[in-house]
């Protein structure tokens, strides 16, 4: 159960013998409850011993005992580097003309140096002219009475491919004196008769007997992973699949068949001003023991509130759910997918905040917005309020699997929650173009989607219908513009007032963007109309009351998001703005 890189080791290695594909079947068996929970939570299958058993092997005979198998693999539970060559070595064995005398085969690998040669905990084997095994022992074999004689050393490797019969006579014969006084299972096999041919492994691999091999091999994860994040080209995952059109809301139950897994949930995050709306929750597909959990989106999302949502989850339920759907605004969108990343990756939200911090595959996750706008949709971060700090869990397991975009999904939403939400999008597409990271890229989606704003806000032609299908379309392209780019003046500062006084993302945006004449001249003017023609009042003074602490904290908040301001203001951004120069704007605010 020790931890490896985000996960218990005993996860680790079962899904390194599953990602083989070399096996019908993988199970791990167990006398342990703790481990037994840990392996269905991850979606894998695990069995309880009825008996108790002084070994592993007698452990595995028990459970196959009334499977219909021809060969069984024992895989260690401390070898999560398995790899499908060492494995398939193992099996090749079968397939050879001697096949028929072989009643059990195992790895070995060869070992040079001394200290792993003289080394108890490595378990030595010496083979015969076909490698059939003559004996293993902790003891150096064989020893080299002659310092000079050439000989090659074996470390036998804990994996093994049994004939069934073999393994069910394993765990009928008593143990053996040798087995007994050396602790090594095989030996009572060798001790019985039977015939255990060794596969030659070139492959070390890292097993997990003492503390400091753990250490080892935490590192040896770390080392594979990714570059860090501020690479010259950004590499980044999008949405793969996605259904749009008016009505689209009805094809949930099919897209989310083939995603089920067989007594695993489906868990829906529901912005709760729906709890009322009985013709939309009688068309969400709730099937055996699906979940609807209604979320109230009149706060900004929490990380704390993200782990109670975890915590109730896995309470409620003994197998990882099937997928989380977030069905709402930005908030509830954003809360589905840190639940979805939080089911399979330990420790609090918090901890997740800011750029690839994520180590584990989320559970597959699906957005279905009702409100436009946010971009969360198509984004690669979750925003939260922390508590230390307002950041998003940015990282490449966080955009959706599957979104459905559903305009009809979007009407009744009330006008001024309809301008603040699109004109989140507007300002997305003002700071991406106006960036200094702009590129090619970001300016095709961000160009498109400000047209589209200015064609929503702007022209009083405009139908209800057209005008929802292309706020739902420029939400979708301003996400798309701001994910290789970045936001801006408006986004730092609309934190801060979020993180001190509550102030939602869009009103917030807004509350700030009317006030950035300095910075985005022609937009700022451009907003102003559309708040006019919409007759949208915005509150007036809302940081003139603010203590010097709070202001302070606002001030720092909105410092800290550094790329924001780099986009904003160019590279050296901190010689064109500081706290005091910030603290002058929020206090006009
Ligand atoms: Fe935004």
């Amino acid at each position: 159960m020790q931890d490896l890189g985000g996960k218990p080791v005993i996860v680790r290695t079962y899904e390194a013998a599953k990602a083989t594909g070399l096996f019908d079947a993988v199970y791990v068996v167990t006398d342990s409850d703790v481990i037994f929970k840990e392996i269905e939570w991850h979606g894998g299958q695990a069995i309880m011993s009825q008996k108790e058993h002084d070994c592993g092997t007698d452990r595995i005979a028990e459970a196959v005992a009334e499977m219909d198998v021809d060969i069984v693999v024992n895989v260690q539970g401390d070898e999560p580097f398995t790899s499908k060559e060492g494995l398939a070595q193992v099996l090749s064995v079968f397939d050879a003309p001697d096949a028929d005398r072989i009643d059990l085969a195992s790895l070995m690998t060869e070992i040079q140096d001394w200290r792993e040669i003289s080394d108890p905990n490595a378990v030595k084997v010496v083979v015969d002219k076909e490698n059939y095994a003559l004996y293993f022992s902790r003891s150096p074999i064989p020893y080299p009475r002659d310092k000079n004689t050439a000989v090659q050393y074996f470390k036998h490797k804990g994996i093994y491919a049994f004939r069934k019969q073999a393994l069910l006579d394993f765990y009928n014969l008593p143990m053996t004196i040798l087995e007994a006084t050396e602790k090594i299972e095989c030996i009572r096999f060798l001790e019985y008769g039977k015939r255990i041919k060794m596969a030659i492994s070139n492959t070390q691999g890292i097993e997990i007997d003492t503390p400091e091999d753990l250490v080892r091999a935490n590192k040896v994860l770390k080392e594979e992973k990714r570059l860090p994040i501020n690479n010259k080209y950004r590499n980044f995952p999008m949405v793969p699949k996605v259904v749009y059109g008016k009505g689209c809301f009805e094809q949930l139950a099919s897209i989310l068949g083939p995603q089920r897994k067989e007594k695993a949930p489906f868990i829906y995050l529901v912005d709760d001003v729906f709890q009322n709306d009985q013709e939309l929750i009688q068309r969400i597909p709730l099937r055996f023991n699906d979940k609807l959990i209604f979320i109230s989106s009149f706060e900004e999302p929490k990380t704390e509130q993200v782990d109670v949502l975890v915590k109730s989850i896995k309470t409620e339920f003994s197998y990882r759910p099937s997928g989380i759907i977030g069905i709402g605004g930005g908030s509830i969108l954003d809360l589905a997918k840190a639940v979805a990343i939080m089911l399979t990756n330990k420790g609090q939200a918090s901890e997740y905040q800011g750029w690839d911090l994520v180590k584990n595959k989320a559970v597959y996750h699906v957005g279905i917005p009702t409100i436009s706008g946010t971009g969360a949709e198509v984004s690669r971060t979750t925003v939260l309020t922390g508590p230390e700090k307002k950041l998003g869990i940015n990282s490449d397991f966080t955009p959706f699997d599957q979104v459905v975009l559903d305009p009809e999904l979007t009407t009744g939403v009330p006008k001024d929650q309809w301008f603040f939400t699109g004109m989140d999008c507007f300002i997305h597409c003002v700071e991406s173009l106006n960036g200094t990271f702009l590129n090619e890229f970001s300016k095709s989606y961000g160009e498109k989607a400000y047209d589209l704003c200015k064609e929503i806000f702007l022209n009083p032609e405009l139908d209800d219908e057209t005008a929802r299908e292309k706020l739902m379309m420029a939400s979708w392209h301003g996400g798309m513009s701001i994910a290789y780019s970045q936001v801006g003046v408006a986004h730092a500062m609309s934190y801060g007032l979020s993180y001190v006084l509550g102030v939602k993302h869009g009103i917030g945006n807004c509350i700030v963007f009317d006030h950035l004449i300095d910075y985005y001249p022609f937009d700022v003017a451009l907003f102003k109309e559309m708040k006019q023609a919409h007759g949208i009042e915005l509150p007036q003074g809302i940081c003139k009351d603010l203590t010097e602490s709070q202001m302070d904290t606002m001030v720092k908040i909105a410092l800290s998001l550094v790329p924001l301001w780099e986009n904003a203001l160019g590279p050296d951004w901190e010689l064109k703005i500081n706290a005091d120069k910030l603290k002058a704007l929020y206090a006009k605010i």
